[in-house]
This record gives structure tokens, sequence and C-alpha cells, in this order.
């Protein structure tokens, strides 16, 4: 049985197929919209999520399937000290398929040791979060027509976003990609990614300056400063507004520059920045769900 714990699970033909599918859905919703009559999926959220986890419900309710879960843990029994491995032993019982997040590091791995049905990763603290990724790589190359010769900047919190770590893991593995990292000296990439782009002779460059690298950027991914997973307050007020998007600064990008975001945003865009047709964060979202149908369709034909 597979799971889908890192982006590395997948190869880059499943990837590239899992994309077209997704494609394909998103054109043609109608032609799957009774593929998983009969199949549970259950959500099993133990960290709030609006994008994620309603984009994985809607998902499996277009195909014709159903979907349990908790509103949240406070609800279920892991609010009487049940133990994760408990948890999933049992709701495993009573679905086809879970879809998971967590606050912890690993905490997906520890599930799939116990789980009856495959576990989807839908992100794990500051760790990772592929289907975030299937996301991003749907929309950029439905934007851009491809990987190869991009440009991609990310900026903001690299330390702990985990979007960031599993984009940069899936897109170091197309030819061709090159990445700016924008972020203050804090909140630089994690030392074992930037290790392993060197390691693969992938070209980067780290700065903290976002006018400075702007005109050369095909894809601008902010990320939100992650309160959630600071130690101290004070230093999550003194970092949190080191970058806002605005449309003053967004005129310095070219017109093929894309700015993407995995959301929610808190300040690091201006709204002001959304009705320009470089914006495609909600092109994003609507994404999210076609690329989880085709997910979930593969992984439960496995
Ligand atoms: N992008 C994302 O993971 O959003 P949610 O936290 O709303 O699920």
């Amino acid at each position: 049985m597979r799971h889908l714990i890192d982006i590395s699970d997948l190869t880059v033909e499943e990837i590239d197929s899992l994309l077209d599918l997704g494609e394909e859905m998103l054109r043609h919703p109608a032609d799957f919209r009774a593929s998983q009559q009969g199949r549970i999926l259950a959500t099993l959220f133990f960290e709030p999520s609006t994008r994620t986890r309603l984009s994985f419900e809607s998902a499996m309710l277009s195909m014709g399937g159903s979907v349990l879960g908790f509103p949240s843990p406070d609800s279920s029994s892991t609010a009487k000290g049940e133990s994760l491995q408990d948890t999933i032993r049992t709701v495993s019982c009573y679905c086809d398929i879970i879809a998971m997040r967590h606050p912890k590091e690993g905490a997906p791995v520890a599930a799939a040791l116990k789980s009856e049905v495959p576990i989807i990763n839908a992100g794990d603290g500051g760790h990772n979060h592929p289907t975030q990724t299937l996301t991003d790589l749907m929309t950029i190359r439905l934007e851009h027509g491809g990987f190869s010769g991009l440009t991609v900047g990310m900026c903001g919190d690299l330390k702990f976003g985990r979007t960031v770590h599993s984009l940069v893991t899936a897109m170091s593995r197309y030819p061709g990609v090159r990445f700016v990292f924008i972020s203050p000296p804090e909140l630089r990439l994690p030392a074992y990614l930037l290790d392993f782009l060197r390691d693969r002779g992938i070209p980067f460059s780290e700065v903290e300056r976002m006018e400075d690298v702007l005109p050369s950027l095909d894809i601008l991914y902010m990320t939100r400063v992650q309160r959630e997973r600071f130690f101290n307050e004070a230093d999550y007020v003194r970092l949190k507004d080191t970058y806002v998007l605005t449309p003053d600064k967004l005129a310095l990008g070219r017109s093929e520059l894309r700015v993407m975001h995995p959301l929610p945003r808190v300040n690091e865009i201006s709204p002001r920045v959304d009705d320009d047709p470089r914006a495609v964060y909600f092109k994003q979202v609507r994404n999210g769900r076609y690329v989880r149908m085709a997910l979930i369709t593969r992984m439960l034909a496995e």
C-alpha cells in the first residue's frame, strides 16, 4: 500500500501524469461525477485549515464519494488522551483513504505505520505539504506551459514554510529551474535544502530585498510568516511585515511574472494586487480541488 508523505514519494512521471489528469478533470468535471461512488475519504485535521481540508472534501464529493471527519481534534477522543496511532487504527476501519494534517513533523509517517488505508500528508508542522505542491505545479504549468527555464523567487518565511520546502524539492527535479530565495537571515531556507540544491548543482541565490530581484522573476511565491511555529511572539512581531507586495512593487515585475501564494495571507500581499492579471493565487485555490481529485483517483486505483 502506498502513502503520500513527501512529494519525493512520487516520480516525476507520476507527478506529470497527475497534473495531466488534474487538468482533464478541470476541463471536464462532469466526466468524473460518479467515479468514486461508494468510496469514503476521512479528513483528519489536527491543525486549522480552509483550503486543504475543503478542497479534499470537495474533490471527493465531486466524484460521487463520501467524506467523514471530526470538525476539530477537541471534538474527537484525542481530547481524552487517545494516541495518534490508535486514532488512525480506528478511523482507517471506517474509510478507504485518509488526508491528515498534524502540527508535528513526521506524524504522517507514524500514522502510515498503523493505517489500514493510504495516508495523504495534508501538511506536517514546518516540514512538508505535498498536495499544495501538486496544486502549485499545476498552476505553474497552466500559466507558463512547463517548468524549464523558469526563475522562481520564494519570499518570506522560508524556514517554517512547508509549502516552500515541498515545492523546492519538486521543482529541483525538473531541468532548467533556478531559485531566488528572498528572506531575512532569521527565516532562510533550512540548511538541508540548501545543501540538497548545492549537491545537485541547481542554481540559486539568497537575497534580502525583494525589489532587487523582482524584474528577473517568472514566479514570485509569497509566503506568510508562520506565527504558530515561532518560539516567541516578539520575534514574530519583528519579522511579520518584512515583505508586503503592493502594486508599486509589482510594477517592477515583467508581464510574464506570476504571483503565487499558498494562502492564507495575512499582510504580505496587498488586496490591491488581487486584480492584477499576474496574481494567480486564487487560481491555485481552484486548481487544488482538481489535482486532489486526480490524486485520490490514482491512490484508490492502486
Ligand atoms: N494552503 C493551505 O494549506 O491552506 P489551508 O491552511 O487553509 O489549508
